[in-house]
């Protein structure tokens, strides 16, 4: 798919747009898509270094971008970043929510604290910048949220891992709770699920703990798993985030767009 300007002129907040590690991680590719498109992009995230790199990137590209380094965590600077947007750029047309992180564990494996703090990252961050972006976008009768979510929220993994599953089916549900109650205003929201990627999250993670296996183990799992035999990578996340953020994606709300290569529709 080359440049069409899909999203040309819309105000396009990426939460997650570094890299967990050097490469195109699923929010680096999408930030970097979204102003190859088009959009008057805020590049969001709590790493400065992963956050200039994107900026770079995307300023090789000879697009611009607003950085914004925080903590999605933190309310009162969502709220700040929002109020600041809709300030400048008189309002927020998209929010992609990418950010997301989780570890791994049965429940009896992991710490209540532990189990709260991926719901905490991935669940109640999206619930604080959908807080923050939903009346600006009510107002103006417009405006488009996806967060990205995971096939781990929608069927056991294969591997226990019970905090970050529970947060992104949540996610789901908190997606189609905006798109019933706020449909209505203009608003559509989705998410994004995508199944077993080779982003720098997953390689990064697998050199730190080996927890899963050799990256040879993760090729091989994916090759038995996934009908179309291999890993998906930051850019089918992207192109699927460009998608759903589009004017052609106009009746789409409170669904879920899997990008996994077929590998929810397989029994293991
Ligand atoms: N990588 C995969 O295989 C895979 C599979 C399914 C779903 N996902 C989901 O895709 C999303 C992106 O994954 P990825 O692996 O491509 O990561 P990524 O490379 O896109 O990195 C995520 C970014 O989020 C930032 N971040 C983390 N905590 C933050 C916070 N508190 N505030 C602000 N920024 C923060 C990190 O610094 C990083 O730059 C996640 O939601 C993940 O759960 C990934």
């Amino acid at each position: 798919m080359g440049s069409s300007m899909r999203l040309a002129g819309s105000v396009a907040i990426v939460m997650g747009a570094g890299s967990c590690a050097p490469g195109w991680g699923n929010g680096r590719a999408t930030a970097v898509l979204f102003a190859r498109e088009g959009a008057r992009l805020v590049a969001v995230d709590k790493d400065p270094d992963a956050l200039a790199e994107t900026v770079r990137l995307v300023e090789a590209e000879g697009h611009g971008c607003t950085a914004e380094t925080l903590d999605v965590r933190d309310e009162d600077a969502v709220a700040d970043l929002v109020r600041r947007c809709i300030a400048v750029h008189g309002g927020v047309d998209v929010l992609h929510f990418n950010v997301g992180l989780g570890m791994p564990g049965a429940v009896t494996e992991i710490s209540t604290a532990d189990f709260r703090a991926q719901l905490d990252l991935n669940l109640v961050s999206l619930f604080i910048a959908c807080r923050a972006v939903l009346p600006g976008m009510v107002e103006r009768g417009r405006g488009v949220i996806t967060a990205v979510g995971s096939t781990s929220g929608m069927r056991h993994p294969g591997h226990d891992h019970v905090g970050y599953s529970v947060s992104k089916a949540g996610m789901i549900q908190l997606m189609r709770q905006i798109a019933v109650c706020y449909g209505p205003h203009g608003i559509r929201a989705n998410t994004l699920v995508p199944g077993l990627m080779a982003t720098p999250l997953i390689e990064h993670r697998v050199a730190k703990h080996g927890k899963r296996g050799s990256l040879a183990d993760l090729q091989e799992t994916a090759r038995r798993r996934v009908p179309l035999g291999h890993r998906g990578d930051g850019w089918d996340v992207a192109y699927a985030a460009l998608y759903l953020a589009s004017q052609e994606a106009k009746y789409v709300n409170g669904t879920e767009l899997v990008v996994d290569g077929g590998f929810l529709a397989k029994s293991p």
